[in-house]
């Protein structure tokens, strides 16, 4: 019980200070960095661990900015009812995504998914679960429980790249999802196949669980969604 909280609430430590870390702010004056547009250019790709390692932070001082985090609508970051991911030709989708994924023009800082997402790195063990499940860093910030796989890539548009959600229907939303779930999810879960982070069984039996409610199979592009 004890050891799950400490786990529990280590992870989201991580996941702030690895949002803090790649805008080279510090937790402290987390909100105004967040909503101003950072330098361009100068952050390189990947957050690597040793920066991470060098926290110069107190733990009452972490503490804070978990209270201060200006938090966002979850409006913004929820897909509205009625709307749809755009359908194109998987194949041109998928590199256009990878184009995406690479390309720190999509936010106003500098920053690209691949400055986070290098290699698969930046995720957490939710990560290799079926969509929709929860994400700490959606709670934290919009205070959702249970978030789908396009809706995340809303939410970090919206909150470490800086920037406005794509428009529900684009083509652009739908190549960054697609190359995230075809793609990088894939190079995730290869990555921590061996890794005793993740509840393998936890995760079959939720695959199952989706497989019996969707009646669709797991692996056919249809696992990212509601
Ligand atoms: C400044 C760093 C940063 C950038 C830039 C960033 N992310 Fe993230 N992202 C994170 C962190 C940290 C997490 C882990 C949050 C958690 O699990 O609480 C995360 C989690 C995710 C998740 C997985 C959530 C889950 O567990 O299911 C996806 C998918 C994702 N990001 C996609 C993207 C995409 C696509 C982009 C570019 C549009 C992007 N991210 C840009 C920091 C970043």
């Amino acid at each position: 019980m004890w050891l799950q909280i400490v786990v529990k609430s280590s992870r989201a430590l991580l996941a702030i200070l690895t949002l803090c870390f790649a805008v080279g702010c510090s937790p402290l004056n987390f909100s105004s960095k967040w909503s101003t547009s950072g330098q361009k250019g100068d952050i390189k790709k990947g957050v690597s661990k040793e920066v991470m390692m060098q926290v110069p932070l107190t733990k009452e001082e972490v503490k804070e900015p978990v209270r201060e985090i200006e938090r966002i609508d979850k409006n913004k970051i929820l897909r509205p009812k009625g709307s749809r991911l755009y359908v194109g030709h998987r194949g041109s989708l998928l590199s256009q995504g990878e184009q995406l994924f690479e390309e720190p023009s999509l936010s106003s800082n500098g920053l690209s998914c691949a400055t986070c997402h290098i290699n698969a790195e930046g995720f957490m063990p939710s990560f290799a679960k079926p969509y929709p499940h929860h994400v700490e860093m959606a709670e934290m910030f919009a205070g959702v429980k249970s978030i789908a796989l396009d809706e995340m890539i809303q939410l970090c548009l919206s909150r470490p790249m800086a920037t406005r959600p794509l428009d529900w229907g684009s083509e652009k939303l739908a190549a960054i999802t697609a190359y995230v779930e075809d793609v990088v999810r894939k190079e995730y879960l290869e990555k921590m196949a061996n890794s005793p982070d993740i509840n393998w069984d936890e995760i079959e039996r939720a695959n199952a669980a989706k497989e019996k409610k969707t009646g669709k199979e797991r692996n056919t592009k249809s696992l990212w969604g509601r």
